[in-house]
């Protein structure tokens, strides 16, 4: 009836190491929900296009050089200048279906010497929580053989692992923890079936924050 107000969107987020198929998979996703009449957005993190976004770039392409804290916190800048679309788009009932967030934020800076997850986690603080957490894992072995990591910053193999690490402080028990060596459509249907499920379950529930 139209007194039934409408089910908020979702906030979903894939998250794993470069390489895991996090985009592949964030792609195919937005695309199968949107054929099945759940409206979907496909977000990436870091929005490149944006003014801040533009220096995120020159800093991961090396054109040019910035203090760790200030690119972690512009990195969190660039996801707090698209929180109240992204709080817009789900009370429109629009799903965000996002490849990275806030946790390879926090992974990546604290893998640099001197910074702590805490203070990483701070700048984080109040966005808009998940509902749903999908992790893709990736063995070492499996990367390697996807071929060389490109030339970007942070591309390299030693940083990875540090990366890796701090992913697994990060992990929450709802998270969903998904093999990403198998092939593609396999791991599509594992996710589409947890978004599914989520979705069964959120009803009208109000947005949480993270961290908070
Ligand atoms: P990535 O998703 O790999 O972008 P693309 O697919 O366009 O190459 O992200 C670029 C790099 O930025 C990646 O190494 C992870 C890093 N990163 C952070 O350090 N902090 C963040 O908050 C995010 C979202 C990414
Ligand atoms: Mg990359």
């Amino acid at each position: 009836s139209e007194t039934e107000s409408k089910q908020r969107g979702l906030l979903i987020v894939i998250e794993g190491l470069d390489k895991a198929g996090k985009s592949t998979q964030c792609k195919l996703l937005t695309k199968s929900l949107n054929a099945i009449n759940i409206p979907s957005k496909y977000l990436h993190f870091p929005m490149r296009t944006t003014a801040v976004g533009k220096i995120i770039d020159d800093y991961l392409n090396k054109r040019i050089e910035l203090h760790d804290s200030a690119v972690h916190l512009l990195f969190s800048a660039n996801r707090w200048e698209y929180e109240a679309e992204m709080i817009s788009d789900m009370k429109s009932g629009v799903t965000l279906v996002v490849d990275r967030y806030s946790y390879s934020g926090v992974a990546f800076t604290a893998a640099k010497p001197g910074f702590s997850i805490d203070w990483c986690r701070g700048p984080e603080i109040g966005l808009p929580r998940p509902d749903l957490v999908i992790f893709l894992s990736l063995s070492q072995d499996v990367a390697a053989g996807r071929g060389d990591f490109g030339e970007e910053r942070y591309e390299v193999d030693t940083f990875q692992k540090k990366v890796l690490s701090n992913f697994k402080q990060l992990i929450e028990p709802e998270w969903k923890i998904l093999d990403a060596s198998r092939p593609i459509k396999a791991i599509q249907k594992d996710i589409k079936e947890q978004v599914l499920e989520v979705m069964n379950e959120i009803g009208e529930c109000v947005i949480e924050r993270l961290w908070t």
